[in-house]
C-alpha cells in the first residue's frame, strides 16, 4: 500500500500532496488546507507537524467553528479587547 505519514493514496493527486508536505515543514509560515470534509485535511497538518522542526510540541486540533468570532480574534489573532469593542461601537 503506498503511503506517506500514516497518509494512504497511490494516486498522482495524492503523489504530489506527499511531496507538497515536505515543504511547508521547513517554513515558520502560516498554512491553509482546503478540501472537502473527511478528506484528510487533519492527517496532512499532523504530517506536516511532526515533519517540522515544532515536532517536539503538542499538536493542538481547534473547531474554529464552535469557538464564537470574538474569542477566537483574541485567543489566536492576538487582538486586544479594546480594538474589538471599538469596532462593535461603530457598528
Ligand atoms: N488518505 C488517507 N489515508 C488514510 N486515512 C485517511 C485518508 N484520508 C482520510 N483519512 C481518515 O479519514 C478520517 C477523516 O480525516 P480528517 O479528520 O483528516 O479529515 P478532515 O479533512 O480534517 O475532515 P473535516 O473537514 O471533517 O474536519 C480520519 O480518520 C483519517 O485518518
Ligand atoms: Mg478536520
Amino acid at each position: 500500500m503506498e503511503e506517506f505519514e500514516g497518509i494512504v493514496g497511490k494516486s498522482k493527486k495524492m503523489q504530489d500532496i506527499f511531496k507538497e508536505i515536505t515543504i511547508p515543514s521547513k517554513s515558520e509560515s502560516s498554512i491553509l488546507i482546503e478540501g472537502e470534509s473527511g478528506t484528510g485535511k487533519e492527517l496532512v497538518a499532523k504530517a506536516i507537524h511532526r515533519l517540522s522542526k515544532r515536532k517536539d510540541k503538542p499538536f493542538v486540533a481547534v473547531n474554529c467553528s464552535a469557538i464564537p468570532s470574538e474569542l477566537f480574534e483574541m485567543s489566536f489573532l492576538d487582538m486586544r479587547k479594546e480594538p474589538i469593542l471599538e469596532q462593535t461601537r461603530e457598528i
